[in-house]
């Protein structure tokens, strides 16, 4: 029986060749192949302005600093996410307030997220787990009704959509992650996606070191100045070019991603049918990008056995986020509003299986016979 790794990061063979291309034309920072992929995510994702970064952590801190989040203020989050969410909040003295997730899709809860806003409440922080949509017309309607500003961390999203609008489209901000484990890459990178092009030369400085170095570098000014607070979050143009025919092939990508998730969904479904594990659900508004496939033993201690059963037989798996509330920097820093009904129970028993760029079908067979297996079940 052939191992099956966990991940492995999504190449097509062809990146070499744009890189070296990137290399002798000297472009290492910015450039072309920079300008290309940003061009692409804009019309992908239906944005006013999508920014090129050396991480999605980098493009949520240049978020909260758009945002212009003060000391005191409050940020409504999931506490079932990645760190950097509540990080960028933290970095402008704003208060992270953690809620619970709704159980089937591990998104925030939109119920949860209304009762948590206190006239403090600036903004709604939120995360589409998995590339799943989140259910938007609730939480449009809260930053809508309470005047919050929208945040989208659409790090595993891209590609995906609500009701036909690209995630990462309905916040005053979004990021992507083009991380190495993400469903394209350019090793570490990611992106801000902007709603509003009025945003546009704020985003600019906060990537460049509070810098007017973009409009300088445009022409537009004869000399460039530290304007205000930033960061330091252009990529470099190297990564750039190892994205870019990632990009172009986005939608391949994607439907190749999107065939194995249908496939273990179909090779588990007895197991879901005998109420053995759970399985994941896409609400019928969400178009997913097959960015996670997760299954959810009974609790923590199946979880284990299941993961070292499946590590004997040469099959990577994988948990996923530690509730940030109970973290200790989240109980440093954060707050849970009201009740832990989901997230530690849901995120103890949920396990990532193998799911990666070329991975052969039959390894999805394979994967679910173990599970099956391990069941007590004959395979699929
Ligand atoms: C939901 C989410 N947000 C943010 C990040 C951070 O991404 P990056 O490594 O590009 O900073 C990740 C990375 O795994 C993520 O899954």
């Amino acid at each position: 029986m052939a191992c099956i790794p966990f991940s492995r990061p999504t190449l097509l063979g062809c990146e070499a060749e744009q890189v070296v291309a990137v290399l002798q034309a000297g472009e290492l920072s910015g450039g072309r192949a920079t300008a290309a992929c940003e061009r692409l995510l804009n019309i992908e994702c239906g944005v006013s302005a999508a920014l090129l970064t050396c991480s999605a952590s980098a493009a949520l801190e240049m978020s909260a600093l758009l945002l212009a989040l003060r000391p005191g203020d409050e940020v409504i989050l999931p506490s079932f996410q990645f760190p950097s969410a509540a990080n960028a909040i933290l970095r402008c003295g704003a208060v992270p307030v953690f809620v619970d997730i709704d159980p089937r899709t591990m998104n925030i809860d939109p119920q949860a997220a209304a009762a948590a806003v206190t006239p403090r409440t600036r903004a709604l922080s939120i995360m589409h787990y998995s590339g799943v949509a989140c259910d938007m017309q609730p939480l449009l309607a809260l930053c809508a009704d309470r005047g919050l500003d929208l945040l989208e961390d659409a790090a595993q999203a891209l590609g995906a959509s609500w009701r036909g609008k690209p995630l990462g489209s309905f916040g005053r901000a979004a990021c992507l992650s083009f991380h190495a484990t993400k469903n394209l890459t350019m090793g570490e990178g990611g992106a801000l996606l902007l709603r509003e092009t009025a945003d546009l030369p704020l985003a600019e400085q906060l990537r460049d070191k509070g810098t007017d170095q973009a409009a300088f570098r445009r022409g537009e000014k004869t000399f460039y100045q530290w304007q205000r607070q930033g960061i330091s979050a252009v990529p470099s143009g190297l990564a750039a070019a190892c994205l870019l025919p990632q990009l172009e092939q986005l939608a391949a990508i994607t439907a190749a991603r999107r065939a194995l998730w249908q496939r273990y969904d179909a090779a588990l479904a007895p197991l879901y049918a005998a109420g053995l594990l759970g399985g994941p659900y896409v609400p019928p508004d969400a178009f997913h990008n097959a960015h996670i496939y997760f299954i959810k033993t009974a609790d923590a201690a199946e979880r284990s056995k299941l993961a070292a059963y499946l590590a004997a037989r040469g099959i990577g798996s994988a948990s996923h986020f530690q509730p940030l509330h109970s973290a200790p920097a989240g109980r440093r820093y954060g707050r849970f509003h009201g009740e832990d009904r989901y997230t530690t129970r849901e995120s103890e028993r949920l396990l990532r299986l193998p799911l990666y760029h070329g991975m052969p079908p039959q390894a999805v067979e394979q994967t679910a016979a173990t599970i099956s297996a391990f069941y007590g079940r004959k395979g699929v």
